[in-house]
Order: C-alpha cells, then sequence, then structure tokens
C-alpha cells in the first residue's frame, strides 16, 4: 500500500488523521440525533459530492446564488465526520442540511429510525478512480502517488480514504426501498440535470417555479461552479484555492477512465466488478 501514512483506521475503514477524529466519530454514531428536517449528501469521495451541495443549496435558497457564493459549502452542509464542520452546527439553530462519506456501518444511528432524507449519488467507479488519483497527486496534504498502476491496485483493495467502493455502495444500496432515500447517479446529473433536480424537489417536498429551477441548472452547471465554488477568498487562503479549484473541478465528464485505463486494467477492473457486486441489480447502473 502506498502512501498510507496519512490514514488513521477506524473499524477497519481507513480515514484521514489529519481531518477525522475517532471520538468524534464514535459519538456522532451513538449520540448524534437527526432531525426529520434533515438532509444529507451522501457520498463515496470524488462521485460529485460538491455538484450535489450545489445543487440542494441552491434548492434550499429557490434558485437564488447568493447563499453558495457567500457561505463556503462546508458551512452550508458541513460533513458529519468532520469534528471542526459540526462544531459550526452547534451554534446555528436552522442547520439542517449535512454531508458525509461514511460507509452505512459507521453512520450515526439515528438515521436509520428518523425521517431525515439521504441523497446518495453514485458514480461509475472506474471515473472515480481516476479522478481520485487526480485528487491524491495535486492536492498539497498529500504525497503523490508515484504511478498509475499503483493506485489501482489500493483503490481495488480499498486502500484509500473511506475504503473500498464496492463495500460502500453494498453498504448503503439495501437503502434505496426506504422512503426517505434517494438514489442518484452522476451519469443521470450529466444526461437530465433538469429531471434529476426535478427529482429531487419533488423528494424534499420543495416546490420551485420553473424560473427558479432553471437558475438551479444554471448555477450548478460546470463553468459556473468552476468561477464561484469557492468565491469566499477571505476563508480559504490563495494557495489551497488554486488547489482545490484544480481537484474539485477538474473535467467534470463522464468515461474519462477510458483515456486512463489499459485494457488488461479495464479487464481486471470488470472482473473485481462482477465477482464484487454479484447478487446486486446489475440495471441499476448502466456503467461502461
Ligand atoms: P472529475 O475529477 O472527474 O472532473 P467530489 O465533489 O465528490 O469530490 O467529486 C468531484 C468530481 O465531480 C470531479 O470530477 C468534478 O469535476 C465533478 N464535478 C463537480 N461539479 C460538477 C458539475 N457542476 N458538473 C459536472 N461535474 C462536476
Amino acid at each position: 500500500m502506498e502512501n498510507s501514512n496519512k490514514f488513521l483506521f477506524f473499524k477497519g475503514v481507513p480515514l484521514l488523521s489529519h481531518i477525522h477524529d475517532v471520538e468524534h466519530i464514535q459519538r456522532m454514531q451513538d449520540e448524534f440525533e437527526f432531525q426529520d428536517e434533515d438532509v444529507i449528501v451522501m457520498t463515496y469521495p470524488k462521485s460529485g459530492t460538491h455538484w450535489m451541495i450545489h445543487i440542494l443549496s441552491l434548492i434550499y435558497s429557490k434558485g437564488d446564488p447568493t447563499w453558495v457564493k457567500s457561505v463556503p459549502y462546508w458551512e452550508r452542509c458541513p460533513w458529519i465526520e468532520i469534528k471542526t464542520n459540526m462544531e459550526n452546527v452547534k451554534n446555528k439553530a436552522n442547520s439542517h442540511l449535512f454531508t458525509s462519506h461514511l460507509p452505512a456501518h459507521l453512520f450515526p444511528k439515528s438515521y436509520f429510525t428518523s425521517k431525515a432524507k439521504i441523497l446518495y449519488v453514485a458514480r461509475n467507479p472506474k471515473d472515480i478512480l481516476v479522478s481520485a488519483l487526480h485528487f491524491r497527486n495535486h492536492f498539497p496534504i498529500f504525497p503523490s502517488y508515484s504511478t498509475f498502476e499503483h493506485f489501482f491496485e489500493d483503490f481495488l483493495q480499498g486502500n484509500v480514504p473511506f475504503g473500498s467502493w464496492f463495500d460502500h455502495i453494498k453498504g448503503w444500496l439495501p437503502m434505496r426501498h426506504s422512503e426517505n432515500f434517494l438514489l442518484l447517479t452522476y451519469e443521470e446529473l450529466h444526461q437530465n440535470l433538469k429531471v434529476t433536480v426535478e427529482k429531487v424537489c419533488q423528494f424534499l417536498g420543495k416546490e420551485l417555479s420553473e424560473e427558479e429551477i432553471n437558475s438551479v441548472m444554471e448555477n450548478a452547471s460546470f463553468q459556473v461552479m468552476k468561477n464561484h465554488i469557492l468565491e469566499n477568498k477571505e476563508l480559504v487562503p490563495a494557495e489551497d484555492m488554486k488547489s482545490l479549484k484544480i481537484v474539485l473541478m477538474r473535467k467534470g465528464i463522464c468515461g474519462d477512465w477510458k483515456n486512463h485505463f489499459t485494457v488488461t486494467q479495464m479487464e481486471t477492473f470488470n472482473k473485481q466488478y462482477q465477482e464484487k457486486m454479484k447478487g446486486m441489480d446489475q440495471n441499476l447502473f448502466p456503467w461502461d
């Protein structure tokens, strides 16, 4: 395993030692009480988390971009597993939006008996792999990977932050039949953003006018987000801002894996996918 020195293992899942705190995560799991009006953006990293945070924020502000431009995303939708993010929540009476990458078995238990809603965004894991390697190699807190092959192996073995993609999705997928869980894909956001935004509104019981929906779409487009995702310059040092923009808003396309995988890697990946996803409804994700 390359570059594992930044990991902290919690119940077998690799987390990030510089931002995660085992005691906090355990406390959240046992004690955090979700309210019925809470909404959580849930993803495996690099699946379109920030895109969905943006869409959700814009739906809540009825398409008005003022909120997304003036308040950083980690304050609008704090990460449950990050202690410093959650400390802010205590001071805000009206915080109902959250984000998380936690696998189901580490998530706060109260969710499973509450009416709080999860928006789960899944993405083609081959594209996640490419996006995640880029993130690792361009974000200063991580040492870079020496080769694509090394990261390819670590990804397939789950030696990456939040562990195996296969375990993450298999842990959460059974929830898709619950009323308070909406399964979405990065690919459907691409294919028809309007239909997906309307689906999210319906799930959340939010009624937006045609004009407001159009504004959500416009302000959640790749180019607009790239320009203002970190608008709040006082909060983010210039250097971090530069690298964050590079890693969070890279290409924003489907199928980029084809530019990176060799034929052998594609075959190895497909074989593992078939083995690990056996028994899962193969029609759920029409990924290539
Ligand atoms: P790429 O690296 O493939 O470009 P996350 O937010 O979970 O870290 O995911 C990041 C990925 O989502 C990046 O993928 C990024 O470009 C993509 N993304 C973010 N906003 C997007 C948008 N508005 N439209 C399309 N893709 C977007």
